[in-house]
């Protein structure tokens, strides 16, 4: 596990910006997985700047989404699909047809067969290339709340309390307004992409931050299961990195890597 403590979270967008050039340029069809909240909008915003300034282009790629929300009106502005289609769509030459999200439009319990088909595309093509995550204050990735199954593939899920009032800033600040239900990629989906990219920003997330990277790697703690990945890269910025016991180690790691390895 790779971890690049930056002073901005601007730079570690450039970071993720470059890797996903360097993909771009290597691969015919990259594959790209894309979270939502709010720690992948400066990734999401340098990437529209690198399109629109003609420095890249993402009419090739395809991309799956981690999770949606269950049981919100078709076109709800929180809904995963919809923060996808302003924000990178809207903004890059991604085409909306090739961006994919677990289908939660029909009755409850064909969700299953939703879900199997969901990882069943992801496969089909070719896997995901580069997965960009974020982590919950509870330690969740996707939404694999704690006590998910490091082995789970796309499901149902319930989200905590916790989690509900932490994403109640994208409901008008009503925590009842937030879904009980989600579909998520699976622990396991997440980690059959060929390189994992978690970042995290501020310091609300110094704890868990330390927790993921230098703890043990538990259900209790989902996140922490990138430690059994053989391409993880943790980006962080310096008050989310403020609990790392081993900061000094990454810093020197990072100043002394050859440029070309890139992350
Ligand atoms: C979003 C997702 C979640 C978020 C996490 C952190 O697609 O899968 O795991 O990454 O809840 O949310 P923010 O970034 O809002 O702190």
């Amino acid at each position: 596990m790779e971890v690049v403590i930056v002073d901005r979270p601007g730079d570690g967008a450039a970071l993720v910006a470059g890797a996903i050039a360097a993909l771009v340029a290597l691969r015919d069809a990259p594959v790209l997985g894309l979270a939502t909240g709010g720690t992948p909008q400066p990734v999401y915003d340098r990437l529209a700047d690198d399109c629109s300034a003609g420095r890249l282009s993402l009419a090739g790629a395809s991309a799956f989404l981690l999770d949606e929300y269950v049981g919100l009106p078709a076109g709800h502005p929180a809904s995963y699909r919809q923060v996808i289609e302003r924000e990178v769509v809207a903004r890059t030459d991604l085409r909306s047809e090739a961006v994919h999200a677990p289908d939660v439009a029909g009755e409850e319990r064909e969700l299953p067969a939703a879900c199997a088909r969901y990882d069943d595309a992801i496969d089909a093509a070719g896997g995901v290339d580069l997965q960009l995550l974020g982590v919950g204050s509870d330690g969740h990735i996707g939404f694999n709340e704690p006590g998910s199954s490091l082995g789970s593939r796309t499901r149902l899920k319930t989200l905590t309390a916790r989690t509900r009032a932490d994403n109640a800033r994208f409901f008008d600040g009503d925590p009842e307004a937030v879904p009980h239900h989600v579909v998520t990629q699976g622990i396991g989906t997440i980690l059959a992409a060929r390189h994992l990219v978690l970042l995290a920003w501020g310091d609300g997330k110094a704890e868990i931050v330390a927790r993921l990277v230098e703890g043990p790697v538990s259900a209790s703690v989902p996140a922490s299961a990138l430690q059994l990945h053989h391409h993880v890269t943790v980006i962080v910025d310096e008050p989310a990195a403020s609990r790392l016991e081993r900061a000094g180690y990454y810093r020197e790691t990072w100043a002394s890597k050859p440029a070309w390895q890139g992350i």
